[in-house]
């Protein structure tokens, strides 16, 4: 028997059914009611630097060309060939003056609109090509992140990211002193629900468990700054679904504590800089930034920003996600700098780094646990004895809390319900 929609999540959002990760008609209600309804992030602008540059990405079960036109415009196009509805790229990136379906031949402009048909007799005057330009989404972007969306209708951008611009601002300081850019990107697949990787980003209390051997990996001082849970971190709903966990607040703000000693870890970075000339504060701002974000932004639905990198979800299936890690510096940064970067994102993210194949291999789990046939609750409850409200009316509490998690949810139901009783 099915779980009806409204039932999936408890009325106090402390619970939600283990159907939630493994019903596929849900999973198709998601993808409409979310993926094709709300800002879905699709790139980040440095991906897309030069004019005809270009990257895909998913969009729900859509795909899309990010594209950059002569005009260095920005367009979000469906990948669906307006003729018989093949996809027109395949590639994840690249440069291109247009586009050229491989079947049969229909080519498009960087901006979307149909050029050329090369076999033209069949359509002279039966198409217009004014009218079959690909299908253009609505996209708006703030400190360079992309968002498109299906939605003509959904609010501006600004008004959908609300209390997150705030950490957006902070996160954007991770160039240290140069202008963010992407530094290459890794993506693997997880046999699991999308939603498993939506809680982790703000899930502080699995870090000291199942990241042992990422802090077994690290030397005594910055494990100790890897040990957060009774710090003086915490966890805040935004709004909108969004989230922050702060772990490591002497970290949260790239601008401050500037004069603070210079970590043993970074003391042959610091040396490089120096040695390549740099003055003293430019030194300390790289070495600060160079640490990573001591925050994790969840921004719902589908883009984390975190540490040193930004971590893009896609849903594949109901028991299948992909997920993006795309490493960050700064746009003309010293390369030791960016190295630096590279290496942190690698220790932790990378394929065969302390950290990520951690975790996804207890996100494969959950997934199991919640398809093993038993309908059960699980809990999303923890440290709801710990919550309370700062001065914008947002619920906070200490990091160890699941309000991330329960801010995620709140937006779920909303969105879901509201397509529910529009059906
Ligand atoms: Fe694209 Fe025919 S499907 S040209
Ligand atoms: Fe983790």
């Amino acid at each position: 028997k099915r779980i009806p929609v409204n039932q999936m999540v408890t009325p106090e959002g402390d619970k939600v059914q283990s159907e939630m990760y493994t019903d596929s008609e849900l999973f198709d209600k998601e993808m409409d009611a979310i993926f094709d309804n709300t800002w879905v992030w699709v790139a980040h602008e440095s991906e897309i630097p030069n004019k005809g540059d270009y990257k895909t990405a998913r969009i729900g079960r859509h795909s899309v060309i990010v594209s950059r036109d002569r005009k260095m415009d920005i367009h979000v196009l469906l990948n669906r060939c307006r003729h018989r509805g093949a996809t027109i790229c395949e590639k994840h990136k690249g440069n291109a003056r247009s586009f050229v379906c491989p079947y049969h031949g229909w080519g498009y402009g960087q901006d979307g609109t149909l050029r050329a048909i090369p076999i033209a007799g069949p359509y002279e005057g039966v198409v217009d090509k004014e009218e079959l330009p690909l299908i253009s989404l609505r996209m708006e972007s703030y400190q360079g992140m992309i968002f498109a969306t299906f939605n003509k209708d959904i609010e501006p951008l600004e008004d959908f990211l609300g209390g997150a611009k705030k950490w957006m601002d902070l996160f954007m300081k991770q160039g240290g002193g140069y202008p963010i850019k992407t530094l290459g990107e890794h993506r693997f697949r997880f046999p699991g629900n999308w939603k498993i990787q939506l809680e982790n980003t703000t899930d502080a209390y699995h870090f000291p468990i199942i990241h042992k051997s990422f802090i077994s990996s690290l030397d005594g001082d910055t494990a100790e700054i890897f040990d957060f849970l009774e710090g003086d971190g915490f966890v805040e709903d935004l709004g909108n679904g969004h989230s922050v966990m702060v772990m490591i607040p002497e970290l949260v703000d790239l601008e401050e504590n500037l004069d603070d000693p210079i970590p043993a870890r970074f003391e042959a970075l610091a040396a490089e800089l120096r040695a390549e000339g740099h003055d003293d504060d430019k030194v300390r701002r790289l070495v600060r930034a160079a640490a990573g974000s001591g925050f994790n932004l969840n921004l719902f639905p589908n883009v984390a920003c975190s540490m040193a990198f930004f971590r893009v979800l896609a849903p594949i299936s109901v028991n299948e996600t992909e997920i993006q890690h795309i490493a960050i510096g700064g746009d003309g940064a010293p390369s030791a700098f960016n190295k630096t970067r590279i290496r942190l994102h690698e220790h932790f993210q990378g394929p065969m780094g302390f950290g990520t194949p951690d975790d996804s291999e207890a996100w494969e789990r959950v997934q199991k646990g919640a398809g093993s046939g038993m309908s059960e609750w699980i809990l999303v409850n923890r440290g709801q004895n710990l919550v309370q409200q700062n001065d914008m009316g947002n619920d906070y509490s200490t990091v160890c809390s699941e309000i991330g998690m329960k801010a995620a949810y709140k937006q779920w139901v909303k969105m879901m319900n509201a397509a529910e009783q529009g059906a």
